[in-house]
């Protein structure tokens, strides 16, 4: 059996998050045959949820490749991890930043988007592809992460062993989560004046024992103040994720947000636009898409501004449902939380 015949026929095989084929995402190794039996390796970067289903389609397409021929077949699937690159020291000194391979923020010009429920799905389909991960709530006026991920009732404790005091984050679905949320009681209204929810923002990222990460999320309060411009200046993010929904009101807020990033003293990537709710979709009928909010307006303003547009996440009603009940879609393997996981992928091939 000729080998290349093999991997030609492997390059059929497409990976169903990455939509690469297996052959192009350099997973295939060292293929062999002999003594009747054809052998090669699936290397993944990272533990990957869906490798035991690459596998057997690599064998199903194999099989069907050479219907007429004997022959047994051995694939041997492994993780060959990645080390994480050490991060020079960030600004401010903070070395507890030391270890972490990228920071995100996730903003919005306009609240209620649903900049924290893509916050959430995100920093769990990147911990579900293998990832280290750590999510910060840094909305000190309406934290919302512990109630999406049914942590309310945990109190985060403290470290002082490096002489300093850090907050331990807390860790549930493969996160580590930390939010101003967790500090305060879930009824009693946050107040802050700007110098103070400005302070109590940045130590929601700064004073936290994170440890290694290669995701650092930062979900963002909405809007595009003062707080943010000196968060955005201070902490050394590699880029931003900006979320809209697609009315043609939204336009301006977005324009707001992808300025801020840009502005002079700041100039910080604006890794592209996540537009949410881009459509209906009722359970009962998951072909129908009913554009509610207007057709593309994600589209159209991400070709406005020069950055490309991220994911297109529909409006669902399981969506809303699991981030209500603390468990966020992203848990579920399913086709309701797939524009999280495509989004997890895009990210991290743009930062890697
Ligand atoms: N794609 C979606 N489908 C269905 N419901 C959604 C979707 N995205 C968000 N939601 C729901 O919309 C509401 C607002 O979302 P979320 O809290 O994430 O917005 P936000 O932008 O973080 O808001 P805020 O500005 O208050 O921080 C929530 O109830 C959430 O469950
Ligand atoms: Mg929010």
């Amino acid at each position: 059996m000729d080998v290349k015949i093999v991997e030609e026929v492997l390059r059929g095989v497409v990976h169903p998050v990455k939509e690469k084929s297996v052959v192009e995402l350099g997973l295939v190794e060292d293929i062999k045959f002999e003594d009747e039996r054809l052998r090669f390796k699936l290397v993944f970067p990272s533990p990957d949820a869906l490798s035991s289903s690459i596998k057997k389609s690599c064998e199903k397409a194999i099989r069907e490749a050479f219907p007429n021929d004997d022959f047994k077949i051995s694939i041997m699937e492994l993780v060959r991890e990645r080390k994480i690159e050490k991060k020079k020291t960030v600004a401010l000194g903070q070395e507890v930043l030391e270890n972490v391979r990228h920071i995100i923020a996730i903003s919005s010009g306009k609240g209620g988007v649903g900049k924290s429920t893509v916050s959430v799905n995100l920093a769990i389909a990147l911990a579900k592809a293998g990832y280290k991960v750590g999510l910060s709530d840094a909305d000190v006026y309406g934290p919302s992460i512990p109630k999406m991920t049914d942590t309310e009732n945990i109190r985060p404790t403290m470290d002082d062993s490096g002489g300093k005091e850090l907050i331990v984050p807390i860790e549930k679905y493969g996160v580590k989560w930390v939010s101003i949320g967790y500090f305060s009681k879930p009824e009693q209204p946050l107040i802050w004046r700007g110098p103070m929810a400005s302070n109590a923002l940045k130590q929601m990222i700064l004073q936290v024992k994170w440890g290694e990460l290669d995701f650092l999320l930062i979900d963002l309060p909405p809007g595009t103040g003062d707080i943010h411009i000196s968060l955005v200046q201070e902490i050394p993010i590699s880029g931003a994720i900006i979320v809209t929904t697609p009315q043609d009101v939204a336009l301006a807020d977005v324009e707001k947000g992808v300025n801020m990033f840009r502005a002079k003293g700041i100039e910080k990537p604006v890794l592209g636009l996540v537009e949410n709710m881009a459509w209906f979709t009722p359970a009962e009928l998951p072909e129908n898409r009913y554009y509610i909010f207007g057709k593309e307006g994600g589209k159209r303003m991400a070709k406005k501004f020069g950055i490309p547009l991220l994911a297109q996440i529909p409006l669902i009603q399981s969506i809303r449902e699991s981030g209500d009940e603390g468990t966020p879609i992203a848990l579920k393997t399913r086709e309701d939380s797939k524009s999280y996981y495509e989004l997890a992928m895009k990210i991290n091939e743009k930062l890697d």
